[in-house]
């Protein structure tokens, strides 16, 4: 039997790869995907799962596609979840999940294995994208259905003599990628303490003096296109805006979460380029998206994101609310100039072709083509009902 390993490199996994092989007698595939999460280098990741007993070792760089196909329609959809959380760990699950899946097909695995708890979210994103993707592999997940503690992980690694640097552990669960970082546990499980500045790494302190940026942002069809003039991919646009956004802290967020399995749980992210991403689309939006149109489009917004967080995103509904969003985004181009400072993005600019704003229309200066007088009667149209039934209610003695 083959095993396929959704591998970080860190403690946790690194000490899965020889309990796995010795738990199924089999071969344990370990497969690190590349979603932007910086820090160590693949190779050097791809060399530990080796050394400790991986008889193969993928690493797949996916960041473009993470960009392209997971950030880009998150940012289309305005992903927040509980209208904060931009859903950085929600998206790269199925991306995680299909690399896993190819792996899979092609090294003949025949289960799949991940460190999650049974505790999260993760579990339910992986094995729901799983049995979407590949129902016949089976799943191993050692934190929840062995019950592996972090002291038994550091026991293990410590007897099996593992290559890997027990005490640089962190005291917190972090996962991170290009459209931000999460961070878990420790002492940030009392809701009572505030966040030290030592649980952030994308963004300085936002209360530190400094000069303001100003940032224009271009998009094509929804597609974040170019950053002040500088034609970029997606995947450069959210590196770029996590660096310059990040400098200006922008993006920190502090929350207790609703998570799936229905626990309340406190999270910490910083996801810059997200939320200067996710203000500027949603202004652009509203300069170009006609109003019954965007009214609507907010709830499905809604609706997507919560799918994608419950782990959904291969699903029939999901795909349904695709084809609506990339539908509206057929005239959502043009620019956003947005000043980036003291922890805010805020935006002072918008320019597109496909503008519904018409001056003429708006203006309360000499040029007003707007017809006041037809106005009259459309409000007196329009209070009719609700003027009818308060007569009723009066004559009725309501
Ligand atoms: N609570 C967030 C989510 O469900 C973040 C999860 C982070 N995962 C982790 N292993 N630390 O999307
Ligand atoms: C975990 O429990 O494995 C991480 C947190 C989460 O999945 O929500």
């Amino acid at each position: 039997e083959r095993v396929v390993l959704a591998y970080s490199g860190g403690l946790d996994t690194s000490v899965a790869i020889p309990f796995l092989a010795e738990q199924t007698g089999g071969e344990v595939i370990a497969v690190a995907v590349d979603v932007g999460q910086g820090g160590e280098d693949l190779d050097a990741i791809r060399k530990r799962a080796l050394a400790c007993g991986a008889a193969e070792a993928v690493v797949v760089d996916a960041k473009e596609e993470f960009a392209a196909d997971f950030c880009v329609p998150a940012l289309q959809a305005n992903a927040l979840y509980m209208d904060r959380y931009p859903l950085l760990s929600s998206l790269s699950r199925p991306l995680i999940v299909k690399h896993l899946v190819t792996a899979a097909e092609r090294f003949g695995g025949t289960s799949v294995s991940h460190g999650c708890t049974g505790k999260g979210n993760d579990q339910v994103r992986f094995e729901a994208g799983l049995s979407a993707l590949n129902p016949d592999l089976k799943v191993i997940a050692p934190a929840r259905d062995y019950a592996w503690t972090r002291d038994k992980a550091i026991a293990f690694a410590e007897e099996k003599g593992l290559p890997i640097d027990v005490s640089s552990k962190s005291p917190y669960s972090i996962d991170q990628n290009l459209w931000g970082r999460a961070v878990e546990t420790g002492f940030l499980e009392d809701i009572w303490n505030g966040p030290i500045e030592d649980v952030y790494d994308y963004t300085a302190d936002p209360g530190r003096p400094r000069e303001a940026d100003e940032v224009v942002i271009t998009f094509a069809a929804g597609v974040p296109v170019a950053l002040d003039g500088r034609p970029l991919t997606p995947y450069q646009v959210i590196a770029e805006l996590n660096r310059r956004a990040g400098a200006q802290g922008v993006g920190r967020i502090d929350m207790v979460e609703d998570r799936l399995v229905g626990i309340k749980s406190r999270e910490v992210y910083e996801a810059p380029a997200a939320i200067a991403l996710i203000t500027a689309h949603m202004e652009l939006e509203s300069v170009t998206v006609e109003r019954d149109l965007a009214r609507f489009k907010r709830s499905v917004d809604q609706r997507w994101g919560e799918l994608v967080y419950d782990g959904l995103w291969f699903s029939p509904l999901k795909d349904a609310l695709d084809a609506f969003i990339a539908d509206t985004q057929k005239q959502v181009s043009g620019e956003i100039r947005m000043t980036l400072h003291g922890g805010r993005a805020v935006v002072t600019g918008r320019r597109s072709d496909a503008s519904l704003y018409s001056y003429d229309l708006a203006t309360y200066d000499t040029g007003d083509t707007f017809d006041q007088s037809l106005a009259k009667g459309f409000v007196e149209l329009w209070s009719l009902p609700s003027k009818i039934a308060a007569q009723r209610d009066r004559d009725l003695g309501a």
